[in-house]
């Protein structure tokens, strides 16, 4: 199952990363693939940890695809990384087997430590769609302006008909990354 998650990765200099990410999971592993050119994959191959972050926050999705970076960091508990202040749950990884490809490298992780902070309250349509813009946007430089364009008033409508404050603003912050590529 691919799960929709924040990877957060330091570099050898200790500096955080955040990353949106799909990343893959099956019993005591998770696998991260991200495309290249990545930060994130860098981080991983130098420092060999990560942490991957659920959280229902999607401004934190947004945010990181428009720039905003300074979401709460805590470290994390069994290796030298942070974590999301305020992730529902967090899982510590450590890499242990590389798939090299040009395109996508798989980085397959052990879960060394996994936690809850807080309880999942249910689904929410306007996250789903939020995390649908997010993926739209992260794809601007690859996909044509108007397929993307002609996705987003039905995502629009989930907003608006079931997201409170947090969904609006992150929808924002997303709509406003389109009109300035536009530009
Ligand atoms: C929900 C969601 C899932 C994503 N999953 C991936 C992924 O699995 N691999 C990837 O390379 N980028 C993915 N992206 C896009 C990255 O977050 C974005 O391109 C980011 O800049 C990754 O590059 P970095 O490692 O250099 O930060 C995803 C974006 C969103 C919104």
């Amino acid at each position: 199952m691919i799960l929709e998650t924040i990877v957060v990765t330091q570099d050898e200099a200790g500096q955080p990363h955040l990353a949106p990410m799909g990343v893959h999971s099956w019993e005591g592993e998770i696998a991260i693939l991200p495309y290249r050119p990545s930060q994130t994959l860098n981080n991983l191959l130098a420092t060999g940890v990560a942490v991957v972050n659920a959280t229902d926050d999607v401004r934190v999705f947004a945010g990181c695809l428009t720039g905003r970076l300074d979401f709460p960091l805590v470290p994390a508990k069994r290796i030298a990384c942070f974590r999301l202040r305020d992730a529902l749950a967090h899982s510590e990884l450590k890499l242990i087997e590389v798939a090299d490809d040009p395109i996508r490298p798989k980085l397959r992780c052990r879960i060394v430590h996994q936690e809850n902070h807080a309880p999942f309250l249910g689904f929410n349509r306007a996250q789903f769609a939020v995390l649908e813009a997010a993926i739209l946007v992260s794809r601007l430089n690859l996909l044509p302006i108007e397929e993307i364009e002609t996705k987003l008033p039905s995502l629009r409508t989930l907003v608006d008909k079931t997201g409170g404050p947090r969904e609006m603003q992150a929808w924002d912050w997303l709509m406003a990354k389109i009109q300035e590529v536009k530009r």
